[in-house]
Parts: structure tokens; C-alpha cells; sequence
């Protein structure tokens, strides 16, 4: 039974249905699951079909994703479910437009996650003016954060999340969770049309840290919402101060919501590097000859 104190949604960050199965019977519930190419890799047909020495074709495989997708989406119908386009640092906005907007059709509730990155921002802003849902993924700055606001305007609710992704700040001795809330902070300036939706969890205790904030959502491996459902769905009360780290703080910027999406600083080294990952990941999966990337088919 969902806490009655919780005010952020909880996501599965997953790509095997069968997780999503043990967390809904666990929790009873799940308010969505994000996937990205790396968890698809991970998923155990996958892995089965690798040990036996046995690739996919670029087709096959986003045939594969779609599968999962669907299976995840059967789910939880009234959820939402990310589904991360192919991006590479050659990746342009038109072919990940065209790829989320087939993409967007696999399952009725999608959320397509493209990068935010320039390219990925500028397919974003036309996948919205389209009436697409959207989550802004691979996110490490408030500026980025404040790009997505600024290129997103007049979208629905719920229509555009952003992804910053704390685990991978943390790695760098950067604390992650202050960019969660120096957004939350910023986009108390503006219109709050973007949801933000705490990414990268490696712990029970950026779980807590993400509900004290009260993000509107919080993505979490399985390991951790399994750890959360055994402790009692604990939510933190107001006074709840997180361990003592020796991260370096990301300290607040005033950074004003009513620019042009183009004239803020989206560049991140890692984005870049997050999208170099994702890509490779995905590449490795498939049969060199024929390896594309997601959309061609053949
Ligand atoms: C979810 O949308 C993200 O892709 C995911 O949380 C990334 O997590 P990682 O940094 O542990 O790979």
C-alpha cells in the first residue's frame, strides 16, 4: 500500500519485466519505469543469448526492446514508461525526433527520453510541439535544467520530465542530490511544467534524500526499492538530515527561466560521455556487418 505521507512518484529503473513484477507485488504499486540502452543489455535473454555467442541484428534488437517495453507497459498500464532514442555525439535532432515518434507508438504510455544535450534538446522541443511526453535524460547541470524549461514552454502536465542523475555526479565527488535541488529550487521561478525526476540512484539513502526534497519522482534500481519495501516504504519526516558525506556541495546559481532554449550553456562532459556509454552498449549488442543504429531496420 502506497505511504500516505509520500509525495514523489516511485519509478522502476529496469529493463526485465520480471523485476517489475517483484517490485509491484512487493510495494503494490509502481507509478512508472524508466529503461535506457544499458539496461536492456542487462536484461537475462539478453545476457543468455550473448553467452551463446549469438548477437542481434539491428532490427532484432530494437524488436527486442519494443518486447520489453510492451511487457513493462502491460504492467503498469496507467504508469508511465521512459524509452530512451539511440544517441551518439553524431546523433541530430531530426533522426531522434523520427525515432522517439516511432517509439512513441510501441505502448499508450511512453515517455521518449532523449539527451540533453543541443541535439537532444531541439528534438525534445519539437516532440512536445507534437504531443509527445518526453523525459530529458543524462542531465548534470541546473543550466541544462533550465534549457529544458525554456525549449518545453506551454507543454501539459506531465508531458516533459528532466533527468539529473546523481549517482554519476557522486562517482566524481560532486553531491548529486544538491543539483536535484537546486532545480527544484530554480523551477519554483517558473511555471513548474517540468517535473523533476531524481535519476542515477545507487542507495536507500538518495531514496530519502530524493523524498525529503519532494521530487516529483524518483527513478530507483531494483536493489534499492527492494531494500526501501522490506524497511516499511519508510518516507523521511521534515527534519530527516541525510548521513554526513564528504562530497563537495554543488552550490545554487540564480539562473533566470525566460531565456531562448539556445542561449543557455547545455554543454556537459558528462552527457557526453553518458551518451558515448549508452551507444556502445547498445552497439556491442548488435552483429557488426549490419550494425546501425536504432530505426534502421535490416
Ligand atoms: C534512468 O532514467 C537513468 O538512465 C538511470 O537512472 C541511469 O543510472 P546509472 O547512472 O546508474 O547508469
Amino acid at each position: 500500500m502506497k505511504p500516505e505521507k509520500l509525495k514523489t512518484r516511485i519509478f522502476l529503473d529496469g529493463g526485465d519485466a520480471n523485476e517489475t513484477r517483484a517490485i509491484l507485488k512487493l510495494l503494490g504499486f509502481l507509478d512508472g519505469q524508466t529503461t535506457n540502452p544499458t539496461l536492456v543489455a542487462k536484461n537475462p535473454a539478453v545476457r543468455k543469448r550473448l553467452e551463446q555467442g549469438e548477437l542481434f541484428s539491428a532490427a532484432e534488437l530494437l524488436d527486442f526492446y519494443r518486447e520489453i517495453v510492451e511487457e513493462v507497459a502491460s504492467l503498469i498500464p496507467r504508469g508511465s514508461v521512459s524509452v530512451e532514442v539511440y544517441a551518439d555525439s553524431a546523433s541530430q535532432a531530426e533522426t531522434m525526433y523520427r525515432q522517439g515518434k516511432e517509439m512513441y507508438s510501441w505502448i499508450a504510455n511512453a515517455q521518449i527520453k532523449f539527451p540533453t544535450s543541443r541535439e537532444g534538446v531541439r528534438a525534445a522541443a519539437q516532440a512536445v510541439r507534437s504531443g509527445m511526453r518526453v523525459n530529458m535524460t543524462l542531465c548534470f547541470s541546473q543550466e541544462q535544467a533550465a534549457a529544458v524549461h525554456a525549449a518545453t514552454i506551454g507543454a501539459g502536465t506531465g508531458q516533459v520530465f528532466v533527468s539529473p542523475f546523481v549517482g554519476r555526479l557522486d562517482d566524481r565527488g560532486e553531491r548529486g542530490m544538491d543539483l536535484v535541488a537546486n532545480i527544484l529550487k530554480m523551477y519554483g521561478n517558473g511555471d513548474e511544467h517540468v517535473d523533476v525526476l531524481t535519476a542515477s540512484v545507487r542507495s536507500l539513502d538518495h531514496l530519502m534524500s530524493a523524498l525529503q526534497l519532494e521530487s516529483d519522482i524518483i527513478t530507483a534500481p531494483f536493489d534499492v526499492l527492494r531494500a526501501w519495501g522490506e524497511q516499511g516504504m519508510p518516507v523521511p519526516d521534515p527534519d530527516y538530515v541525510a548521513p554526513h558525506s564528504s562530497l563537495k556541495p554543488v552550490p545554487y546559481r540564480v539562473i533566470r527561466l525566460d531565456r531562448r532554449w539556445e542561449d543557455y550553456d547545455i554543454r556537459h562532459d558528462l552527457t557526453d560521455a553518458g551518451m558515448k556509454q549508452f551507444s556502445a552498449d547498445w552497439n556491442a549488442l548488435i552483429s557488426a556487418p549490419r550494425r546501425k543504429a536504432y530505426g534502421s531496420r535490416g
